[in-house]
């Protein structure tokens, strides 16, 4: 594999300028609800999808918000579309829709709501908004951004594309719109290997994931021409750290998803995305496993397998970790923060997003 480290650009983590920061207000969120036995009897069977791992005292917390959410949901005909990374509160008492990248992206292209509540990140919310240009996108927090999404520009696609002519360019949709559109596909971490495939091409740069782009490497033929970019979160799990629970946890499944250093993926039983790794969890059952991903994801499945044992190296995404059940409420009260897409750059990202559907459908 041939690696372009010539173009490599971290910068700091920043919002899309289409989705800047605006004032919010100090008070805390007051919901219009509190917590009654009678609520406690309404959401009950809520909290039983959580009861594993949600204790009593913080859903007396949760609780009112979650029925504000759901009331306000009905309100304004929105719907949530929860990452696997969001908190169980969140992903199992107020998402309409749960999943990996591709299966949110493919739930905002078919959703007849009128409002779209990404409970994820900005990048995920400007796919929302390109596949659903007439609906209301809300992101409950501007500034929750992604280190991969930071690692490269616009410009920096261009100065690959003169770098390498006639290369196809796939970008991962961890990347913000503007990128997306100086790139022919985009892939997530579920179909990576069959969009590079898809495009007959012998060389192909896949963008801004590094881990990724070796990971896929290592099932295709094509060659990959990768860029520098790495998850903060990923990148921080080591193949040691692997071998260390392997020994001190006999029995121990070990499922990594592919942002991971390839050292971590060599040590694994299976590599995949968030969505393939909790099938994989819900399919085997294995009596003791760890998911080499973000940290909130294992209580997700844990609520739903409650047999099996999670081993828990808890790395929290920063900006995943920003959306919380007061700024949803906020967002869908308030009408923000509204992720809008420059209609040119909106029309090209557009077409790689949607080619990426068509391929994996
Ligand atoms: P998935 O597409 O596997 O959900 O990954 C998104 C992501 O941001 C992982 O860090
Ligand atoms: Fe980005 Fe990593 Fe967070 Fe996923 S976990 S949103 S790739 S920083």
């Amino acid at each position: 594999m041939a690696l372009d480290t010539a173009h490599s650009a971290f910068t700091l983590d920043r919002p899309a300028d289409a989705c800047a920061p605006r004032a919010r207000t100090a008070e805390p969120v007051t919901p219009p609800f509190t917590f009654t036995p009678a609520l406690k009897r309404e959401l009950a069977p809520l909290y039983e999808r959580v009861k594993h791992v949600v204790t009593p005292m913080e859903w007396v917390h949760y609780a009112p918000l979650v029925k504000a959410i759901n009331e306000l949901k009905v309100k304004r005909n929105a719907v949530i579309l929860a990452h696997n990374y969001m908190t169980p509160e969140i992903f199992h008492c107020v998402g309409d829709f749960r999943g990996d990248s591709l299966q949110l992206a493919k739930e905002a292209s078919r959703t007849d709501a009128d409002v779209i509540v990404q409970a994820g990140v900005h990048f995920m919310a400007e796919t929302s908004k390109l596949l659903s240009p007439d609906k209301t996108v809300l992101i409950p927090d501007p500034l929750a951004g992604c280190s991969l999404a930071a690692s490269i520009t616009p410009e920096d696609v261009r100065a690959l594309r003169a770098a390498y002519p006639g290369v196809p360019i796939v970008t991962y949709v961890n990347t913000s719109a503007a990128v997306k559109a100086e790139c022919d596909i985009t892939c997530t971490s579920s179909n990576a290997v069959k969009i590079v495939e898809s495009l007959g091409a012998p060389r192909v740069l896949l963008i801004p994931d590094e881990y990724l782009a070796k990971y896929v490497q290592t099932k295709t033929k094509v060659e990959i021409i990768a860029w520098k970019g790495h998850c903060e979160v990923h990148e921080r799990f080591t193949g040691e750290e692997m071998e260390a629970m392997r020994a001190a946890e006999p029995g121990l499944k070990i499922i990594a998803h592919p942002e991971c250093p390839p050292d971590v993926i060599a040590a694994s039983d299976f590599t995949g995305s968030t969505a393939a790794m909790i099938d994989w969890v819900k399919t085997k059952r294995p009596p003791k496993v760890v998911l080499v991903t973000e940290c909130s994801m294992a209580s997700n499945v844990a609520a739903e397998a409650p047999d099996v044992e999670f081993i828990r190296p808890c790395n929290l995404c920063p900006h995943m970790k920003r959306i919380s059940l007061e700024k949803i409420y906020e967002a869908l009260l308030y009408n923000r923060y509204e992720v809008t897409v420059d209609a040119g750059v909106a029309e090209k990202a557009r077409r790689a997003v949607e080619r990426m559907v068509e391929a994996s459908a």
